[in-house]
């Protein structure tokens, strides 16, 4: 637990520091990501809880019916969110770790995440909040970018590992199907995006 709570602060420490330099960072990246993030939104229903929003680079792709609860647990992003969408009426943004929240069960009807997983200490501690938060037949979504089967280019993502660590605070190597089967969620579609890497998981959470 302590050394979980240890690898939290070294990674909330690295996104704040990374929070200043994120948007120009990944403005490139963001050629290749922003038709899977429309993909990812398109599933938002009601009251959408986004975790690990970062900088808020999904916000603007929203309708505005929607009602978001956005979270991340770096207060350097949130900050900076909160800067970027302040006359945006149907957002709130809250400095919180999806490991553990304290929102009530089942308060929201879609769950919505884009490259946090690849970050969170704990995988499964985060999904099972997920699926307590989650309304029972709500959706759970998740983009990300997992590790590649290949025998050797899973090695060679597995060497790699460490440094993106220190450097990004997170990791290339996760096989997010299997995180989320040992989170005990049964009702999971992936659908490859590029190179068997980028997927997205549609969850149904069923309690
Ligand atoms: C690679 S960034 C992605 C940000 C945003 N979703 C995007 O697509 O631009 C990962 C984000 O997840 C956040 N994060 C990682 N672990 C988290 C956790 N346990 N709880 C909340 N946020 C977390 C980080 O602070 C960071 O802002």
């Amino acid at each position: 637990m302590t050394l979980k709570l240890n690898q939290s602060k070294t990674i909330q420490k690295r996104y704040n520091r990374y929070s200043k330099y994120y948007d120009f960072l990944e403005s490139p990246m963001e050629l290749l990501f922003s038709k899977w993030k429309k993909e990812l939104i398109n599933y938002a229903s009601c009251n959408v809880l986004e975790a690990g929003v970062g900088t808020g680079k999904n916000i603007n792709l929203y309708p505005p019916y929607i009602n978001i609860t956005a979270i991340d647990f770096s207060e350097g992003m949130v900050k900076k969110a909160k800067r970027k969408f302040y006359t945006k009426k149907n957002i709130t943004f809250h400095n919180i770790d999806i490991q553990q929240t304290e929102f009530e069960d089942n308060s929201f009807d879609t769950i919505l995440a884009s490259y946090v997983f690849c970050s969170v200490p704990d995988f499964v501690l985060g999904l099972r909040e997920m699926r307590r938060i989650c309304k029972d037949g709500g959706k759970i979504i998740l983009l990300e970018h997992t590790r590649n089967d290949k025998v050797f280019l899973g090695k060679l993502v597995d060497l790699l590992n460490p440094l993106f660590i220190k450097l990004f605070g997170y990791n290339i190597n996760r096989r997010t199907y299997e995180n989320i089967s040992n989170a005990r969620f049964r009702n999971i579609d992936q659908k490859i995006l590029w190179l068997a890497i980028f997927k997205l998981f549609i969850i149904t959470n069923h309690k």
